[in-house]
């Protein structure tokens, strides 16, 4: 990998902790609140929180999301993120492999995650430009086929790469590029996008390319136009400006969910930063929660105390929200809008 590559990495995981580059939209959970139930007619104890996603069971329906790989700090990241999915029971989605693919040196901080989450779900992940590139299908499997992964994610970011001076903006051919790795891919596949959202015309055609899970990763939440915006120089005096232009472009993630009705799976991030918020999107819809900027902090820790402890806040959280609108299982959760009011 190239210094630049690790550069521009090193710069995400400090810029992303920045909350003034996140979206000043929301991604539109707060526009919902459940409606009380004070005659619940279960008992707290018997609520149950678990899930099955791509065949496993997890101790509720949450997806650690993308975020880093193939630097010297991602092992440590990674290693703590996997320890805190095997303790909790959720999944985990790792940042872009590219880095792994091009580097042995770098696959390390990849291939850890396995052996502190033997039987966690773990996904890898992959920018849809090095899908495009016929070449590296091969490669991917093997790598996937290391580390154990449970499925790969691929991400469609286009405008995030557009404000790098030196992304890829080649996206012409990417739907069939996607057709091609669901017919001869040997995992799931799972699309998402990184902040700007999927819309649901996006979605649709997902679906036809023979994808059957999506991740919205909408808007509401980190922010990629804004934090590839602060890392241009200023003789990039005009790109800057540009961005400035583009720092609330997105689909929120709950007005996605609101308005589609898909038989697919569907994971709900971008934006989801309180824990309530993940009730939220389930009942608006979504069969699985996904954070990534909530959990940055705590996995820049040297030790994984106050990380596990946020998700068991999520996980907590998720439960009482159930007794509170009275569903003592997910399914009975997933979809349910009379569960919640809008407030206009
Ligand atoms: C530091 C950081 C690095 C990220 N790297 C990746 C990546 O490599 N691949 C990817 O698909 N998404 C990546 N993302 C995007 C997240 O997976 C997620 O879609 C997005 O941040 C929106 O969720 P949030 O609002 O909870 O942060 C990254 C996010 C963060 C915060």
């Amino acid at each position: 990998m190239t210094r630049d590559i690790e550069q521009r990495k090193r710069d995400h995981l400090v810029l992303a902790q920045n909350d003034a580059l996140n979206f000043s939209i929301s991604a539109g959970f707060d526009r919902w609140r459940f409606i009380h139930n004070a005659l619940p007619e279960i008992n707290l104890n018997e609520i149950d929180t678990g899930t099955t996603f791509l065949g496993k069971e997890l101790q509720f329906p949450l997806l650690i999301s993308s975020m880093s790989g193939g630097i010297e700090e991602s092992f440590n990241f990674n290693a703590n993120l996997a320890t805190a999915a095997e303790s909790v029971g959720c999944a985990l989605g790792l940042g872009s492999v590219r880095a792994g693919l091009e580097n042995e040196q770098a696959r390390d901080s990849f291939l850890i995650a396995r052996e502190k989450a033997p039987t966690a779900i773990i996904m890898a992940n992959l920018g849809i430009a090095q899908i495009m590139d016929s070449q590296s299908m091969d490669r991917v499997a093997t790598f996937c086929g290391d580390l154990q992964a449970n499925a790969l994610i691929i991400h469609l970011n286009s405008l995030q790469e557009a404000f790098q001076p030196e992304g890829d903006t080649q996206f012409k051919g990417a739907l069939n590029a996607i057709k091609t790795w669901v017919r001869e891919f040997p995992l799931p596949l799972i699309v998402k996008e990184v902040g700007q959202g999927l819309s649901i015309e996006v979605i649709q055609k997902l679906q036809e390319a023979g994808i059957k899970i999506i991740d919205i990763a909408g808007a509401g939440g980190s922010n990629w136009i804004s934090i590839e915006r602060e890392r241009l120089s200023e003789d990039q005096s005009i790109l800057k400006q540009t961005a400035h232009e583009f720092a609330n472009w997105g689909e929120p993630t709950a007005e996605v969910l609101e308005t589609l009705g898909t038989d697919m799976c569907v994971i709900a991030s971008g934006g989801l930063k309180r824990p309530l918020d993940l009730p939220k999107a389930l009942a608006l819809g979504a069969n699985m929660g996904g954070i990534a900027g909530a959990l940055l902090k705590q996995a820049m820790a040297t030790d994984t105390g106050q990380l596990i402890e946020q998700l068991l806040v999520w996980k907590k959280t998720l439960k009482m929200a159930m007794f509170g609108v009275g569903v003592s299982m997910i399914d009975e959760l997933i979809g349910n809008r009379h569960l919640l009011h809008k407030i206009d």
